[in-house]
This record gives C-alpha cells, sequence and structure tokens, in this order.
C-alpha cells in the first residue's frame, strides 16, 4: 500500500477528506505523516485526531528555503513516503524537492486551471466574472499551479457570488477530486506524457 505524506499550512479540510476517506476503506493509500510549516494549522489538530504522526517545520526557522526543504524531505524520507499530496501548502517548493519527489506530488488548486493561478484563485474567478470555476488536481512542476492535469471538476459561478460562497461551493468538489486522484496515484493508473496525464483502466 503506498505511504501518504500530506503537506499543509491552514485548516485542512483536504486533509480531512483524506482521513476519513481511508477511515471509511475508501483509500488506495495509507496516511503515514502529516506536516505543517505554520505552528497554528487546525490541519495539525485534524491528524492527531486521527492517530496520525504530525510534524511542524516553521517557515521562520528555516528562511532558507531549501534548508526547509532538506529538513521536510528527511522527514519524508523517514517516514518512506511514495507520494506528496500539497493540501493548501502555502510554499513554494524548489527544485531540490521536485527532483527529489519527481512525479509523485499532487496539489489541488481552486480554479480549472491554467485560468486562475496563484492565491484568492476563487475572488479572481468572481472578479473575472466566469460562469465556471472549479478545482484541479495536478502534478507538481518548477512552475506554480502550471504541472500536468490530473483531474479537474467543474462549479458554475452565480451573479451574487461572493469569492467566500464560490469557494464554499469549489471545497466540497476539491474533496472528491482529491481523494479520486490520491486513489489513481496509489493503484498507479497515471502516466504521464508530455504534459498529459493518462489515466489507464482500473
Ligand atoms: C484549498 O482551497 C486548496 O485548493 C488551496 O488551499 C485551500 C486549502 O484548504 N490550495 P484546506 O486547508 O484543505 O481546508
Amino acid at each position: 500500500m503506498s505511504r501518504v505524506g500530506v503537506l499543509i499550512s491552514g485548516r485542512g479540510t483536504n486533509l480531512q477528506a483524506l482521513i476519513d476517506a481511508e477511515k471509511h476503506g475508501n483509500l488506495a493509500g495509507s496516511i503515514v505523516l502529516v506536516i505543517s510549516n505554520k505552528n497554528e494549522a487546525q490541519g495539525l489538530l485534524r491528524a492527531r485526531n486521527a492517530g496520525i504522526d504530525t510534524r511542524t517545520v516553521l517557515n521562520s526557522k528555516y528562511p532558507a528555503r531549501e534548508e526547509h526543504e532538506r529538513e521536510i524531505i528527511q522527514i519524508l524520507r523517514e517516514h518512506d513516503v511514495d507520494l506528496v499530496v500539497l493540501a493548501g501548502y502555502m510554499r513554494i517548493l524548489s527544485d531540490i524537492f521536485l527532483k527529489e519527489f519527481e512525479n509523485k506530488i499532487i496539489n489541488i488548486h481552486p480554479s480549472l486551471l491554467p485560468s486562475f493561478k496563484g492565491i484568492n484563485a476563487q475572488g479572481q474567478a468572481v472578479e473575472h466574472g466566469v460562469r465556471y470555476s472549479g478545482c484541479t488536481t495536478h502534478f507538481v512542476n518548477a512552475d506554480m499551479d502550471d504541472g500536468p492535469i490530473i483531474l479537474q471538476a467543474v462549479v458554475p459561478v452565480n451573479f451574487n457570488d461572493t469569492s467566500e460562497s464560490l469557494a464554499d461551493k469549489i471545497l466540497k468538489e476539491e474533496h472528491r477530486i482529491l481523494v479520486e486522484s490520491v486513489n489513481l496515484f496509489c493503484q498507479d493508473r497515471l502516466e504521464i506524457r508530455d504534459r498529459k496525464v493518462i489515466i489507464r483502466e482500473g
């Protein structure tokens, strides 16, 4: 069974979706570790409540990005992690990390990429007046919110939607496609060809 490490910075509802899926026997992998780069991350509590090993590697303790990443890599290696999931992890990863876990890092982003990369993607979508937004899971490459797309889900945007109301609608879909993406990875059904991801029959 694939060993999954999850990186978080905040409230951790996507992490919770993975924890719940595992609890109900619906995850093809096992969450062995949660690392936060913020002390106060609510997601740490969620992990501890589920009996998952947690670590905090503060940005402030390692201002140099590479040192920070080396520390995280070492902890992930100690836990023999096969897949790294970025579930609301708010620090860009450098080449060191990407090389160490090449094609083994999945990110969830709250827009239909390549539209609305970066922070407050839901607010960007509302501002732009798009009729549809959604969320995307993708493998992580050197550019932000850019790697090969695994799954997407579409969410309609209404005239009255705010950044917050759209975020709530998108979040439900995030939880679903993140679990599904982790399952596809753990079942060895994802194949990357250039920038496309082929999903093999199960
Ligand atoms: C999600 O919207 C995710 O797409 C983005 O950050 C948010 C994290 O939410 N990358 P949570 O911490 O999983 O609740």
